[in-house]
């Protein structure tokens, strides 16, 4: 090794010792005929001094030394003198008196200062990810997801599963996002598509009697970008054979926990983990998904409300699945009408056709829509709800669908407002009982986990009938607000697997076209068999408290899909598409 010591571990006990350090100069300062170098690597930052009375040769090369210069250093360690120490530094009570200096790399100026403690511009940390990497909390977010890779390989090892890898090349796979196609040399005009996840592969490992697998799969999902996905990302990938719901929980459970113990000094609210049932999270707080650090319920007030004067709420009432539901949120008489017109217009991307709002001010309730409210009715409405002085009460008029979209959402705009957020908690529960279908604007079902989910025996008979109130075996796990993952009993009899395929229109010929391979492999004796997934960079960003996955990721794409370091996606020679048989048209 070129270095005997790294930058992170020297300490008083290391007094007269001779070393030898590699690694980055973070700053370098004069003083007074004295030159210090910050010399730093993976493990910390190393003071080091070089006197005048060093050799001629070795302090001219050191002046001429730069930032984020590689250096190697040979020398002494010595105390730092009385006064000189800095307590904030694990190696802030030494430093190395320079006997020998190498330059081993020469850099320019780089674009943004290492480590600067004025945020750097986004789009220049993505273009120079090889940089933005040296930084202090670059370096603590990957080996945090290194660390939680080492205990998921552990911990799945431990439960008998095998480790095994499947295929990135392969054939469409239903998630319900775009795929990413490549195109095939050898056969021309037919493309490979990358996974969306392993689903089907890790199924037929199951009919192929591997019984308990896992795997840290990537997967690419073509889909609009938001802070919590990426176009591929990485998935704690995991099936069992011969088990029914509570086994699959039991595992995924167990290793959430672990890393959760072994990486965050976060306790779990309850002190357990949850459960709670889809309907129910739905109509309390307005998503499958919702941050439980804070309460805040959603109070359906539709009974009161029929006939209460209002028209918006009297005719969301007549419509199908039409509701009218209120939000509480303390403290909420003091927001601004600006706040107000910010979280309506936040309702109104998703598809609501208002917020109307009473603010429960000291000298009364304030609000538009009071004139229009038939006697009794704002009474009924504080009782309902609980609102008192200094509340406000947000409303949803709509379909269910709608409005709770558009509640969820001003829920958590109203718990970052004002500050409900425990954020010494974990909030980890499980959401089960899910409806098998949902249903598209145009009245078509579509599945609401994937298709090789399956339904609930008893209720499917009733599929005909009444499709949205069949439910599926499936399960999600989540975590801050976050959903981390979710998983199935799975469907291994190819007749019901046809008649879900049928359910969602899928015709027999397009059902032996694009799913031949297990409904055929179903056929020669499968298991029984579920499983689950969850997202490592999600679990890793919450951890680490970071905002978005980008930000423990080694190399993300950014928000627009796009790799700024490698410029990908780029244009292919023409030869290369020549061979592929493949003509791009000009846009004009
Ligand atoms: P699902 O589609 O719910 O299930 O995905 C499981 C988990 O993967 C993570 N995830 C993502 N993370 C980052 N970027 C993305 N674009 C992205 N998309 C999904 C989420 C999500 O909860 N095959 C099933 C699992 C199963 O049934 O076993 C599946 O993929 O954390
Ligand atoms: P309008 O009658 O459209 O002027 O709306 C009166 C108030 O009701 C405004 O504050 C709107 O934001 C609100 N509003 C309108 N439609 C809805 C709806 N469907 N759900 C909730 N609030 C609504």
């Amino acid at each position: 090794m070129l270095r005997t010591h790294t930058c992170g571990e020297l300490t008083a006990k290391n007094a007269g010792s001779s070393v030898t350090l590699c690694g980055w100069v973070n700053t370098r300062r004069d003083h007074g005929g004295l030159i210090f170098l910050d010399v730093r690597d993976r493990y910390g930052l190393t003071q080091v001094v070089v006197h005048p009375e060093t050799e001629k040769k070795v302090f001219a090369l050191a002046e001429t030394i730069r930032p984020e210069w590689v250096i190697q250093v040979t020398g002494t360690v010595s105390k730092r003198l009385k006064g000189s120490e800095n307590p904030k530094m694990p190696t802030g009570e030494i430093e190395i008196n320079v006997e020998k200096l190498e330059i081993l790399s020469r850099a320019k100026t780089p674009p943004f200062e290492i480590d600067s403690t004025t945020p750097v511009n986004e789009e220049l940390r993505l273009q120079y990810r090889y940089l933005d990497l040296r930084t202090a909390k670059m370096q603590k977010n990957i080996a945090l997801r290194s660390k939680v890779f080492q205990i998921i390989r552990q911990y799945f090892t431990e439960q008998d599963c095998l480790e095994i890898d499947t295929p990135c090349l392969i054939k469409g796979t239903p998630e319900g996002a775009r795929e990413y196609i490549v195109p095939s040399r050898v056969y021309p005009g037919n493309f490979f598509v990358l996974p969306q996840s392993p689903q089907q592969l890790k199924q037929l490992c199951m009919v192929g009697g591997l019984d308990r697998y896992f795997q840290i799969a990537r997967c690419f999902r073509d889909e609009d970008l938001r802070g919590d996905r990426q176009p591929e990302f990485l998935q704690l990938d995991f099936e069992m054979s011969f088990c029914e719901q509570a086994d699959v929980q039991r595992i995924i459970q167990g290793s959430i926990e672990k890393i959760l113990k072994e990486c965050s000094s976060k306790k779990l609210k309850w002190g357990k983990v949850e459960t709670f049932t889809w309907q129910h999270v739905m109509d309390t707080y307005g998503s499958d998904k919702p941050d439980l650090r804070f309460d805040l319920p959603i109070v359906d007030v539709s009974d009161i409300s029929k006939g209460c004067g209002f028209k918006v709420f009297e005719e969301a009432l007549m419509l199908k699945s039409g509701v009218v539901r209120a939000l509480r949120v303390p403290g909420g008489a003091e927001l601004s009408r600006s706040e107000i017109d910010t979280w309506t217009a936040l309702a109104r991307e998703l598809r609501a056709k208002g917020l109307a709002y009473i603010l429960f001010k000291e000298d009364g309730p304030q609000s538009p829509l009071l004139k229009f409210f038939k006697d009794g009715y704002l009474e009924q409405l504080q009782k309902a709800t609980g609102a008192k002085t200094g509340d406000a009460l947000f409303f949803g008029a709509d379909t269910v669908k709608i409005v709770c979209a558009s509640l969820g959402r001003i829920r958590l705009e109203a718990a970052k407002r004002f500050s409900l957020i425990d954020e010494s908690t974990h909030a980890l529960f499980w959401v089960t009982e899910f409806p098998m279908f949902e249903e598209n604007d145009d009245g078509s079902l579509t599945f609401s986990h994937h298709p090789f989910t399956s339904p609930n025996i008893d209720e499917w008979k009733r599929r005909k009938e009444a499709p949205l109130s069949v439910h599926s075996i499936c399960y999600d796990l989540v975590l801050d607000g976050y959903e981390l993952g979710s998983g199935s009993i799975r469907i291994h009899d190819p007749i019901l697997q046809s008649e879900v395929f049928e359910m969602l229109d899928i015709s027999p010929e397009d059902q032996k076209k694009r799913f031949g391979h297990i409904l055929e492999a179903f056929s020669y004796g499968a298991p029984p068999h579920g499983g689950f997934a969850y997202g490592i960079d999600r679990v890793v960003m919450i951890l680490a408290g970071e905002p978005n996955i980008r930000e423990v990721t080694p190399f993300p794409k950014d928000q627009k899909a796009k790799d700024l370091m490698l410029g990908a996606p780029a244009p292919v020679p023409a030869e290369q598409l020549k061979e592929l048989e493949i003509q791009v048209e000009e846009k004009i």
